[in-house]
């Protein structure tokens, strides 16, 4: 398996899986937060590692403007060529710390999803900080991993979700098994992190 994700990005729309496990991810975000219900037209949402823009297509009927970014200029690609009308795809590495400056339109976010992206970080901790400094006030940040059974296997633990959201500041924090993905036979559990930045 590459570790390079660009190599994956021209057939990551024709994988059934991960286009179940958006579809999966969208439908508990909005039974959570009610995206599809009207009330998030005037909000703007960060789709943090976003690939091709799958979760991003979900969400940006019924938003203002998502912001689409990805360390994968080939995933960005394939995304940007959908010309999605109010999904603004950029190829940008957020967490190094020239993100949200006056005028760049990268703050300022009332949700940031980031979709089994955050275990394949070097810095998880240090990434949900730097993402929940991009939150508007009452802002939410949600994440979707596959969920690890111990300390050493691969995902994240409930408890290290628990202890990034937490030192990030965030609040109202809820970590749990969202969905489980069969695949080969083989049955994965899913787990989501979601946090709120404080409103005052
Ligand atoms: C498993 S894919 C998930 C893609 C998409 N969220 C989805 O669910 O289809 C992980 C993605 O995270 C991106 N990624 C990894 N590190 C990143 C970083 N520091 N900033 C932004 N994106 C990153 C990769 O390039 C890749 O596109």
């Amino acid at each position: 398996m590459s570790d390079d994700w660009n190599d994956y990005a021209d057939g990551w729309d024709g994988n059934s899986d991960v286009r179940h496990y958006a579809n999966r991810a969208f439908a508990a975000l909005d039974e959570d937060a009610g995206i599809s219900g009207g009330g998030w037209q005037a909000r703007r949402v960060l789709d943090f590692g976003c690939g091709t823009g799958l979760l991003s297509e979900k969400l940006a009927p019924h938003v203002k403007e998502v912001v689409a970014v990805d360390t994968s200029e080939r995933m960005i690609a394939v995304l940007q060529d959908k010309a999605l009308p109010n999904v603004r795809a950029l190829h940008a590495d957020i967490l190094d710390g020239s993100a949200g400056g006056a005028g760049t339109g990268l703050s300022g976010f009332d949700l940031i999803c980031a979709s089994s992206v955050c275990s394949f970080l070097p810095d998880y901790g240090g990434a949900v900080a730097v993402l929940a400094g991009l939150l508007n006030r009452g802002g939410m940040f949600v994440q979707w991993d596959w969920l690890a059974s111990g300390e050493d296997a691969s995902g994240l633990t409930l408890q290290r979700v628990r202890d990034a959201l937490g030192a990030a500041g965030l609040g109202s924090v809820r970590v749990e098994q969202a969905f489980e993905m069969g695949s080969g036979g083989q049955v994965m559990p899913v787990l989501t992190g979601v946090g709120f930045r404080a409103a005052e």
